[in-house]
C-alpha cells in the first residue's frame, strides 16, 4: 500500500514537471518581443491611432501589458485583437483605406494567443543574420508585408509609395527613398511612422537587396 502511495507521488511529480516544461515551450513558440510587438507598433501603435497619447477606443499597442487588454490568453479567435483584423468593412483594423494585415501575421497572432500569450524575456532569435543571398520574394516582400503594406498599397498609397508590388518597391529602391526612410536618414520621412526602426537584421536584409541592384528574384 505504502509503495503504491510513493509511486503515485513520484508519478505526479513527473507529470507536473513535464507539464511545466511543455507550458514553457508553448509560451516560447512565438516570440512576442520580436515577432508580434514590432509589427503591432508599426501598424497600430502610431500617432493618431493606438499610441499611448491617442489610445483610440482605449487600446494601446506599444507594449505587452497594454496589448493584453485585447487578448484572451488561450483563445486566439475569441480575442479582440484577432477579431478586428478579420472584420469586414469600416470595423476592420487597420481601418480602410489601409490594407488588411497579412494572413501570415494574423495566423501568428492566433498561435501566440492560443499558446498562452506569453512574453518570454530574451526570446528574440540570435540566429546569425545571413544577407549573402537575399531574395525579393523570400526575404524582402514578407518584411514589407508585415511592416509597411497596410499604408502603402496601390489603392491608397501613402506618399504615393506602393510597397506591395515589385515595381513599386523597385521605384523607391532606385530613388533612394526606401533606404533613406527605413534608416531614418535626414531629408526622408522616417518609416515606419511609429518612429521605431526595423530591427538590425531586417535593415541589413533590405540594404543588401537594394545594393545588389534590387533584382526581382
Ligand atoms: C501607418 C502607416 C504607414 C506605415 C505602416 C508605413 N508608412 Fe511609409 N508613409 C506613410 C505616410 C503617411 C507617408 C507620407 C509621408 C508623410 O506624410 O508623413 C509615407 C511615406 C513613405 C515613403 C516616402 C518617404 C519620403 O521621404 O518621401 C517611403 C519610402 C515609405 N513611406 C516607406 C515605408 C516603409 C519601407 C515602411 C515599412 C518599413 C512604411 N513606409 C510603413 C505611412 C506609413
Amino acid at each position: 500500500m505504502k509503495r503504491h502511495y510513493l509511486a503515485l507521488i513520484f508519478l505526479t511529480a513527473v507529470l507536473q514537471w513535464e507539464c511545466t516544461r511543455r507550458n514553457e515551450e508553448d509560451l516560447k513558440s512565438v516570440c512576442f518581443e520580436s515577432e508580434i510587438l514590432p509589427v503591432l507598433q508599426a501598424n497600430c501603435g502610431t500617432a493618431g491611432c493606438h499610441d499611448a497619447s491617442t489610445a483610440a477606443d482605449g487600446y494601446i499597442f506599444t507594449n505587452y501589458q497594454s496589448t493584453l487588454r485585447a487578448v484572451k490568453p488561450g483563445k486566439g479567435r475569441d480575442s479582440k485583437l484577432v477579431k478586428v483584423m478579420l472584420e469586414d468593412g469600416e470595423d476592420r483594423m487597420p481601418p480602410p483605406p489601409a490594407a488588411p494585415m497579412s494572413q501570415d501575421f494574423i495566423d501568428l497572432v492566433i498561435k501566440w494567443i492560443d499558446k498562452g500569450a506569453g512574453n518570454v524575456a530574451g526570446c528574440a532569435s540570435n540566429a546569425a543574420c545571413d544577407t549573402s543571398a537575399v531574395s525579393f520574394a523570400r526575404d524582402v516582400q514578407p518584411i514589407l508585408n508585415n511592416y509597411c503594406v497596410s499604408c502603402h498599397t496601390a489603392g491608397s498609397p501613402s506618399g504615393g509609395v506602393v510597397l506591395n508590388t515589385y515595381n513599386g518597391v523597385k521605384t523607391v529602391a532606385n530613388n533612394g527613398k526606401l533606404l533613406g526612410s527605413i534608416f531614418h536618414q535626414p531629408g526622408f520621412y522616417p518609416m515606419p511612422p511609429s518612429g521605431i526602426k526595423l530591427d538590425e537584421c531586417k535593415l541589413k536584409t533590405i540594404r543588401a537587396w537594394v545594393n545588389s541592384g534590387a533584382p526581382n528574384n
